[in-house]
């Protein structure tokens, strides 16, 4: 899989049932076979779908799960661990997604926690940072984003960090029909990587890829994706349907 492309990933939220899964998937396969373009693509479905959607999957498409524990195993009840995921193929995992931080008060310092188990377990972690409408319009986006991501990269080291994905993902983009401007993303993706220049060595920064996320569709994936500091985009409502998402990997390779 070439490093050079961008990377696309698809997170179907609590969405689809056992039936649509699988018919979604199909088309994903089906879109791609005469594709010939190297492509970087994740799908993370919800975890009861995860082998189903694997056993169909296209060997050049990879799997990805919404969420994880940092413990590898006990009594947790109703959680999933690193190993788990591991166990079954599972790459990728997103971490702190802001519906999780809303809905399900997960803090920064859990968020830290995960993040250090999927590095720790061989897990790339997709790691979601993003202002709200409020810090948007106070102006607070940056300090906001600054905080989420050295909390988040509490004590994690420099040799750790090679693989870690950042999706900047502002909340009042996301499931609204309301994308940021690209040049904006732009601004915050750049400003991430200074962040992490304080943090840790830039060789090593060079390495961590910063994406976006909020609203991205067929229609404005290049805008994002020409940005010089975005190597990617973390997709929710436009990737449950077959043919826009894989119109959106189509223009993001070209
Ligand atoms: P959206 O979701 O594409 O529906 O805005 C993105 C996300 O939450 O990751």
């Amino acid at each position: 899989m070439s490093d050079k492309n961008p990377i696309i990933i698809g997170n179907w939220k609590m969405n689809t049932s056992l039936e649509e899964a699988t018919t979604l998937i199909i088309g994903i396969r089906q879109g791609l076979v005469d594709f010939k373009e190297e492509v970087n693509v994740v799908i993370c479905p919800p975890f009861v779908y995860l082998r189903t959607v694997d056993s169909i999957l296209p060997k050049k498409v990879n799997l990805g799960a919404q969420n994880m524990f940092w413990e590898k195993k006990g009594a947790y009840t109703g959680e999933i661990s690193p190993l788990m995921l591991s166990d079954i193929d599972c790459k990728y995992v997103i971490i702190g997604h802001s519906e999780r931080r809303q809905n399900l008060g997960e803090t920064d310092e859990m968020v830290n926690k995960k993040l250090k188990a999927a590095l720790n377990n061989g897990i790339i972690p997709i790691l979601c940072v993003g202002e709200n409408e409020e810090e948007h319009e106070k102006k607070l986006s940056i300090s906001k984003i600054k905080e989420q991501v050295e909390k988040a990269l509490n004590k994690i080291e420099e040799k750790d960090i090679e693989n870690l994905i950042i999706a900047y993902e502002p909340i009042w983009a996301i499931g609204t029909g309301k994308p940021a401007l690209g040049k904006d993303a732009e601004k915050m993706a750049k400003l991430i990587k200074t962040f992490l220049a304080d943090l840790y060595n830039e060789k090593i920064v060079e390495k961590v890829k910063i994406i976006y996320g909020g609203s991205v569709d067929a229609n404005n994936i290049e805008e994002f994706i020409k940005q010089p500091n975005i190597e990617g985009a973390l997709v929710g409502t436009a990737c449950l349907k077959a043919e826009q998402f894989i119109n959106i990997i189509k223009k993001a390779v070209k």
